[in-house]
């Protein structure tokens, strides 16, 4: 990751987050044309090659964001890498399989679901407000969306074609398809049949309430007045006095939550790998080296490797962060 990005380079806020609203082949299929999706590190796997990557550094990750008014859909597909989301607001029904009937499960706020490769999957937002989802897409290479089937349809109704280097051609500005680039074949029942139907039970293995947290005050982090640590993804990590994850299988990346009383600090100390700190709730200071950065919900910021820093909440409620770090059993946090 690159050293010499400044500090405020490093912090994405939420305010200032820069949508795009055709990311995707579905951003004009009825249901789904509203949504905005945001790339914050990495270039994720957006087919529009306008979108705003706001972070470009590699972290081992991608860490995006949807965004999407009440009944909006995000149409069924799949990665090839893991898929995590959070869910800062709203609540958001999870469907699964190729026409979204094989499941369904409904989070709310703080909420995770790890969904694999080999499942299709799509998220309305159920509720009665916009709604705000973080994502972490596996490695810095995610690949492209394998959509399902009908999704091709659809976007053909609307004048949108998916052309096999991952753009979209859109035939209402252009009649003619690019030469020598031809249109991504329509998703095969090979590639479907590849995908695993799994109902409520597995979306239920797959995912966490934040109220089932196992909040534990063991952790390296946690082992200071008024913290609280989680383990949410990766196996455990005995260097950090982490315990399994509730979803403890590797991503190639461990997630942990960690809550904060007012006044609460975690002192300085030093990691040896990319840590990108989302506030879930509240207001959470890092000081890195003698800087102050003050976040706010939705914000997202990206410490620098090998640099010191301390967790704050300067605030009157409790703060809640989750933390995406490279690796699924990151170093010990080194303490000053
Ligand atoms: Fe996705």
């Amino acid at each position: 990751m690159d050293s010499s990005m400044k500090l405020i380079e490093r912090l994405v806020r939420y305010k200032e987050l820069k949508p795009c609203t055709t990311a995707f082949i579905d951003t004009r299929s009825p249901g789904s044309d509203k949504k905005e999706n945001f790339t914050i590190i990495g270039p994720g796997v957006a087919e529009n090659p306008d979108q705003h990557v706001h972070i470009r550094s590699p972290h081992g990750f991608n860490i995006g964001g949807a965004r999407q008014p009440p009944h909006c859909t995000n149409s069924q597909h799949s990665h090839l890498t893991n898929e995590v989301f959070v869910v800062h607001s709203g609540t958001w029904a999870f469907r699964s399989g190729v026409d979204a009937t094989d499941g369904e499960i409904i989070l709310n706020r703080g909420d995770v679901i790890s969904l694999p490769t080999d499942i299709f999957r799509g998220f309305e937002n159920i509720g009665q407000s916009s709604g705000f989802l973080y994502a972490v897409l596996g490695e810095d290479d995610p690949g492209r969306v394998l959509w399902a089937p009908q999704v091709f349809d659809l976007a053909a109704d609307h004048g949108l074609v998916l052309m096999e280097d991952g753009s979209l051609f859109d035939k209402r500005v252009n009649e003619t398809l690019p030469a020598g680039l031809s249109p991504m074949p329509k998703t095969t029942p090979e590639q479907v049949a590849a995908h695993r139907v799994v109902d409520i039970n597995v979306l239920k293995e797959i995912s966490i309430r934040s109220r089932n947290f196992n909040w534990l005050n063991t952790t390296a982090l946690s082992l200071y007045d008024g913290i609280e640590e989680a383990a949410l993804l990766g196996p455990a990590s005995p260097a950090e006095l982490i315990p399994d994850g509730h979803l403890n299988w590797r991503h190639g990346f461990a997630m942990r939550a960690l809550k904060m009383e007012p006044g609460s600090r975690v002192p300085a100390h030093i990691r040896h790998e990319e840590e990108v700190i989302f506030v879930q709730q509240g207001k959470f200071n890092i000081e890195v080296e003698d800087h102050i950065l003050e976040l706010d919900p939705g914000d997202t910021f990206t410490t620098p490797i090998g640099s010191s820093r301390a967790f704050v909440n300067p605030g009157h409620e409790v703060c809640t962060i989750y933390i995406t770090r490279r690796y699924d059993q990151p170093a010990a946090p080194e303490f000053l």
